[in-house]
């Protein structure tokens, strides 16, 4: 056991990194008995997976960090999220660490994010551990899948871990392989000039202390009132508390360089704390003649929204519940941002800007879950670049996008899929679907690699789904932003009874205009009720109508005045009387399309 202050040669800081399930918390969990970090009594499956919902869903948004103590060593564990909504922040945590352990399950193989996940940790330089896990499966071919990742990392097989998260088999082994293979913390260039600097890879929200900033000391040391500054957010702060994860907080005299811990900001704004951003003492920046941007740690980059996606309470969530539930997430997650929306059917609503669609199914899932809210989300759309008269705009709202744009640019994104060799025709079929511009097909083990680009929108478009049945859901695939390109769109609008419904607007490629304007007329046809007229249903580009349908009248009889006649006056008088009363229920339909309709409509 050493003092206090860890050297740094005994400092050990490393990641896990692997496909979604390929068991990543299981084996934290192992690592965390087998140091004696938590008492086995203790234990309960994904200990350090913290929100319910991470739990139920299985799988990890973060993970909490762990120092754990062992072989005279101090571990230090922190996590990155597998998915590449998060990429940016997957990025981040690398740049917090030395190591890595690349894990992969011998029953799946290499999957996607293996590829992903081995990239982005070789970028980084960090020193890669191989291990394949779940060794104890009857089904499992270690050998074989040892030899692709062997071939993969450019290692030999024998360098490979075999082991198994849930018996514990070979965890030991690799606890020791981090000792020995994992360089301990260097210092950095800049220790000189600097009393005291680390880099943000995550944050928390507590309610006694504020954010709470998850860093990585870099140089000198951080000690709870020192003056610092992020360089980046600009915010200056005095520094509350100082601690470790154990995995409970333990505050701390000091952290110094080489050691992972939190810093309390007393910040109660997530926005004000990014993933990325550098923590400096104030005065390393008064003493050295060094500008505060020289002292900031490279690859700080603003979390941007690329999907948009309005939320109207529903039921018995007023809009202010849905909005203090939103504002409670955004103090725990910087990458979230919204603004506020309204629609003439659903009312008034939030525009949530969102990383991606697991983003979005998180926070979704939080809103309901945490907060109680029930609300109707509307379509997807994300931002395009438009030109008009010559002037160029961001367009985030499909109701605001004009009919005839001079030009119109749209986020792109470069992808990596990895199939089974015998499902590779099926993937690459998808392209008939997608706007998918595959690249370039390579084989690697028993599958295949295709490089493609596509447009972001089209993966909004229900692309996982798709791949996942074409390929019997073996198929995975990670991506990245790549730039804008010329976007071929159209504005389609959906009219009921002739007028527009502004909720039912969106943006769509040309290609799939005809298709989607067809089903979405088709889909209304089904859902809405009848009424005492008949409607019409439309759906428009450029002023022109591509699609329609009818909803026939509802046949009510009209009044029955006897087989004898009648009073002929009388009964004219009653026609009038029902024209009437279509005329007046006909302009009230236009409003009128119930709720329980945009709910079935906007359902993915
Ligand atoms: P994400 O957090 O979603 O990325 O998943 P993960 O990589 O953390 O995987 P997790 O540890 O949740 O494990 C996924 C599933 O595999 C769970 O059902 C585990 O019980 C199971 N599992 C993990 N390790 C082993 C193992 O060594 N053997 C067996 N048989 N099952 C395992």
């Amino acid at each position: 056991m050493h003092t206090m202050q860890q050297e740094r040669r005994f400092i050990r800081n490393f990641v896990i990194t692997a496909h979604v399930d390929h068991g990543k918390s299981t084996l934290a969990d192992r690592m965390l008995e087998q140091t004696g970090t938590i008492e086995a009594r203790r234990m309960k499956p994904q200990y350090l997976d913290q929100l319910d919902l991470e739990r139920e869903r299985g799988i990890t948004i973060k993970m909490a960090p762990v120092r754990m103590q062992y072989k005279g060593h101090e571990l230090n564990l922190i996590d990155t999220p597998g998915h590449s909504d998060f990429s940016y922040e997957v990025s981040r945590a690398l740049h917090a660490v030395e190591g890595a352990i690349l894990l992969v399950d011998v029953t799946k193989g290499i999957q996607a994010q293996t590829l992903s996940n081995f990239r982005n940790a070789k970028k980084a330089g960090l020193t890669i551990i191989g291990a394949v896990n779940k060794i104890d499966l009857p089904s499992a071919h270690p050998e074989r899948i040892a030899m692709e990742l062997a071939n993969l990392l450019g290692v030999s097989p024998e360098e490979i871990f075999h082991i198994s998260g849930r018996s514990g088999q070979g965890v030991m082994e690799l606890l020791d392989a981090v000792i020995e293979r994992i360089p301990p913390p260097a210092e950095t260039s800049a220790a000189k000039q600097c009393a005291g600097r680390a880099l943000i890879f995550d944050s928390l929200y507590n309610d006694h202390k504020g954010i709470l900033a998850y860093v990585r000391v870099m140089d000198g040391a951080l000690r709870p009132g020192d003056d610092v500054s992020l360089i980046a957010g600009g915010a200056k702060f005095k520094i509350k508390e100082v601690g470790r994860f154990l995995p409970e907080h333990q505050a701390v005299k000091t952290l110094t360089a080489g050691e992972i811990g939190y810093i309390a900001t007393g910040f109660k704004e997530a926005a004000l704390v990014t993933i990325g951003d550098t923590i400096v003492r104030l005065d390393s920046i008064l003493h050295a003649d060094v500008k505060p941007k020289i002292l900031a740690l490279p690859g700080y980059r603003e979390a941007t929204p690329v999907v948009f996606i309005s939320f109207y309470p529903d039921g018995k969530t007023e809009f202010d519940d849905l909005k203090k539930g939103l504002e409670r997430l955004r103090l725990t997650d910087a990458a979230l941002s919204f603004e506020p929306d309204s629609n003439e059917a659903l009312g008034r609503g939030l525009k949530v800007g969102l990383l991606g669609q697991l983003h979005f199914e998180i926070t979704a899932t939080r809103l309901t879950r945490e907060f109680g809210c029930a609300f109707i989300t509307s379509f997807p759309s994300i931002a395009y670049h438009v030109k008009e008269k010559g002037m160029w705009r961001v367009v985030k709202d499909p109701h605001e996008f004009p009919l005839d744009p001079d030009e119109v640019l749209q986020p792109m994104i470069a992808m990596e899929i990895l199939a089974p060799a015998p499902y590779m025709s099926q993937v690459v079929n998808m392209k008939n679907v997608f706007a998918l511009d595959i690249r370039s097909i390579h084989t690697l083990g028993d599958n295949v690699a295709i490089e493609a680009r596509m447009p972001l929108a089209e993966l909004i478009r229900d692309f996982d789904d798709q791949l996942k049945s074409n390929s019997a859901g073996y198929a995975s695939f990670s991506y990245e932003l790549d730039g804008d390109d010329k976007a071929d769109v159209e504005k389609l609008e959906i009219l009921v009874a002739e007028e527009v419904v502004p909720a039912l607007t969106r943006i769509v490629s040309r290609r799939d205009a005809e298709y989607e304007a067809r089903k979405t007329v088709e889909r209304l046809k089904e859902l809405l009720p009848r009424q005492q007229f008949a409607q019409a249903l439309q759906a428009r580009i450029r002023g022109r109508i591509i699609a329609r349908e009818t909803i026939a009248a509802m046949k009510k009889k009209l009044g029955d005045f006897g087989k004898n006649g009648g009073d002929r006056t009388r009964k004219m008088k009653l026609w009038k009387k029902q024209e009437r009363g279509k005329e007046r229920l006909q302009s009230m339909a236009r409003v009128n399309v119930p709720v329980e309709v945009f709910r079935e409509i906007l359902k993915k």
